[in-house]
């Protein structure tokens, strides 16, 4: 039997024992998903206190709870390790590290790279190894490749590589690993054919495509489309405000068109770890052949100066109660970058914040899901949505719509609100 078919069996089977490198937002969903399927998961980490938390039956995200954890733990399906050499055990190794930007926005491949060393450093014949972690294209077949490859071992034939992007959409409840169609490109047919049998089990809808290129653009058009489009509207936000539209009017109106317009809603900018980040892998991918992406510069240039406009927006609220910026108390609702999640990579609050204390504000936060946190060695703390809270600021300031906050106190008893959200009641 040919190390394929024998793979293909095993993950039929369930008997594959899958690996899952980094235990972040998208790894420990993987790993419980296809421990769910049935599969047994072992997940590595390089953090020791992700490792411990979860082999003591905690989850550090959201998405995940620690009862989740503790079933795909009592049922001997899960364990976590920071121990590298253990890496030769898996058949399947999925591969999830971040892949953030350097300062001057150019990709950080450097945790590709370490896990890419420490799969070949165990690499055995019959392992498949899929790439999860959004990234440029032409990563998984330059740099992953030729580094697997200087084991002696052969890609489609004695191992298997592919691209698989993940799509988690962090606290949407609708859609989540299992359900949500997962894009699927390998080295070599026999690579394809391979990941594909392996995340079957887990996945409702494997949709393959020819490259491992294909697949890893893909991830980079969604996510560039989501940040064209917020662009467009966030432009479009500006455009009301200078006409004394609303904004919100106008796209709710447009959006009952049943065909040709989707919805977008603007808001203070982008977060997270996806959108405001991925296009630039594109973008620098693409200097490097000698072409401008002309829309995610742009995109890029717009979204970026929504904090600035939306200060903006403070200090003319606090201008028609002549007051300043200087010297106000503002009270920011909301620092995670979008609705109901924890997470505050990137998010748009923290530039707010930093320009309302540039133009001497006085800035206190609630976040119902962020209890604290530091930036640039700044240490700020969530404070209780009380009455008097909102009393004692000179302007309130919805930057994270989260459902569970009371808007209709803050209506009450707020001096002036600038909503970068439309949540608050009309
Ligand atoms: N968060 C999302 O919503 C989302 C959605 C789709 C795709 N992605 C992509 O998925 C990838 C992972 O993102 P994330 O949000 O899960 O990141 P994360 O920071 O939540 O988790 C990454 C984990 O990897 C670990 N790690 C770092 N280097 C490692 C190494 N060399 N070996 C083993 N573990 C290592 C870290 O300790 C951390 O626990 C990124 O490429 C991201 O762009 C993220």
């Amino acid at each position: 039997m040919s190390l394929e078919q024998d793979l293909i069996g095993k993950a039929e089977r369930r008997e594959a024992l899958f690996g899952v490198i980094g235990l972040g937002y998208v790894g420990l969903p993987l790993a419980v998903e296809l421990a769910n399927a049935g599969f047994r998961v072992l997940g590595y980490d390089v953090s020791q206190r992700v490792v411990d938390g979860l082999n003591a039956g905690r989850s550090h995200i959201k998405d995940i709870s620690d009862a989740q954890v503790q079933a795909v733990l009592k049922g001997g399906r899960f364990s976590a390790t920071t121990d590298a050499s253990r890496l030769a055990e898996p058949d399947a190794i999925s591969i999830c590290v971040p892949t953030p930007l350097s300062k001057f926005k150019d990709p950080d491949m450097s945790y590709i790279v370490a896990a890419t060393e420490a799969v070949k450093r165990s690499l055995r014949r019959g392992q498949a190894i899929i790439l999860e972690s959004t990234t440029y294209p032409g990563t998984t077949r330059e740099v992953m490749l030729p580094a697997l490859e200087a084991t002696g071992l052969k890609v489609g034939a004695d191992f298997f590589l592919a691209f698989s992007p993940e799509r988690v959409d962090p606290g949407n409840p609708v859609y989540g690993t299992r359900n949500t169609p997962k894009v699927v490109g390998g080295i070599t047919p026999a690579c394809a054919r391979v990941a594909c049998a392996l995340y079957q089990p887990a996945i409702e809808t494997l949709v393959p495509v020819s490259t491992t290129e294909a697949a890893e653009l893909v991830k980079l058009l969604e996510n560039t489309f989501r940040s064209v489009n917020i662009g467009l509207v966030n432009e479009m936000a500006i455009v009301c405000d200078k006409l004394g539209v609303d904004v919100w009017e106008v796209i709710e109106a447009a959006a009952t068109k049943p065909f040709g317009f989707m919805k977008f809603l603007p808001g203070p900018g982008l977060g997270g770890h996806c959108i405001p980040i991925d296009p630039h892998y594109l973008a620098w991918k693409m200097r490097g052949l000698n072409y401008k992406t002309r829309f995610i510069d742009l995109a890029g240039e717009v979204n970026t100066e929504m904090p600035v406009f939306w200060v903006r927006k403070v200090g003319e609220a606090l201008n028609d109660r002549g007051r300043s910026v200087k010297g106000a108390k503002v009270l920011v609702l909301g620092v995670a970058y979008k609705r109901n999640i924890d997470d505050l990579r990137e998010s748009p609050a923290l530039d707010i914040i930093r320009l309302l204390e540039q133009q001497g504000a006085t800035v206190r936060y609630h976040d119902p899901y962020v209890a604290s946190f530091e930036e640039n060695g700044h240490q700020m703390q969530s404070v209780a949505l009380t009455e008097a809270e909102v009393r004692a600021a000179d302007c309130v300031m919805v930057v994270t719509d989260h459902a569970i906050m009371d808007y209709a106190m803050v209506k009450r008893c707020a001096a002036a609100v600038v909503d970068t959200r439309h949540v608050m009641p009309r």
